[in-house]
């Protein structure tokens, strides 16, 4: 993703309600933060936000969480967040290889949307899907895993199989034409600008029990 600095960007995130700017000091403790039990899905690389805030005001009785490493990409989430009340809706800056300093088996639901596909064999280990951060998820996810990944990229495509099912996890739902089947979707900016290119979306849910 291009990054452009956003003035004051840090100091937007200071002080913006819907960033929870100390999160290790929730690990295990989230209902404090959302003031209810409902189960907590999280968004890791959130972008710009389209994806999270309309998944939020159409799920009303789920929480989510969006993870982004860039403070001045989630300013630019803040920004659009500002003419909304959303309660169920919050956001983390951190790099997800600090997950499980974060959250202690609270998460039902990771959404890994157009996440970087680090096509290099050298830069493999990076893929949200590889063996560096599973063990991580295998720390938050509550009693099972589920994971829900779309790209446009068929490399990541195929890795993230490999590797999903090789760490135990059940293919649910495979597409390689989200656009052409009955699952519910909501849009991504990415998502947006690859359908507008005539790219199809591939989409993978896998689930696997947290013991396995
Ligand atoms: C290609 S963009 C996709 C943005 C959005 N999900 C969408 O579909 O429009 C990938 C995003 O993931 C973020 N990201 C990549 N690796 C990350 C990591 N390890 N931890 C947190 N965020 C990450 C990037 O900064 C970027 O904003």
């Amino acid at each position: 993703m291009r990054i452009r600095n956003i003035q004051n960007a840090q100091e937007m995130i200071d002080q913006n309600p819907y960033v929870i700017s100390n999160p290790q000091e929730f690990l295990g403790q989230y209902q404090k933060i959302f003031n209810n039990n409902n189960p907590i899905h999280l968004e890791i690389g959130m972008g710009k936000g389209d994806f999270l805030i309309n998944m939020a005001l159409q799920n009303p009785n789920l929480n989510f969480i969006g993870l982004e490493k860039y403070s001045s990409i989630v300013a630019r989430a803040l920004k659009k967040l500002a003419k909304y009340q959303i309660p169920n809706l919050k956001i983390i800056v951190t790099d997800a290889l600090n997950l499980k300093d974060i959250f202690d088996h609270e998460i039902t639901t990771i959404y890994l949307n157009f996440s970087d596909p680090w096509p290099k064999k050298r830069h493999a280990k990076r893929r949200l899907t590889s063996l560096t951060f599973l063990p991580i998820y295998d720390q938050i996810f509550n009693k099972k895993c589920c994971i829900i990944q779309k790209t446009d990229n068929e490399g990541l495509f195929e890795s993230s199989i490999v590797s999903l099912s090789n760490y135990g996890y059940i293919i649910k739902e495979i597409s390689l034409d989200l656009a052409n089947t009955s699952i519910p979707n909501v849009e991504t900016e990415y998502e947006k600008k690859f359908k507008s290119q005539g790219i199809k979306i591939k989409y993978l849910r896998v689930e696997k029990n947290i013991n396995q």
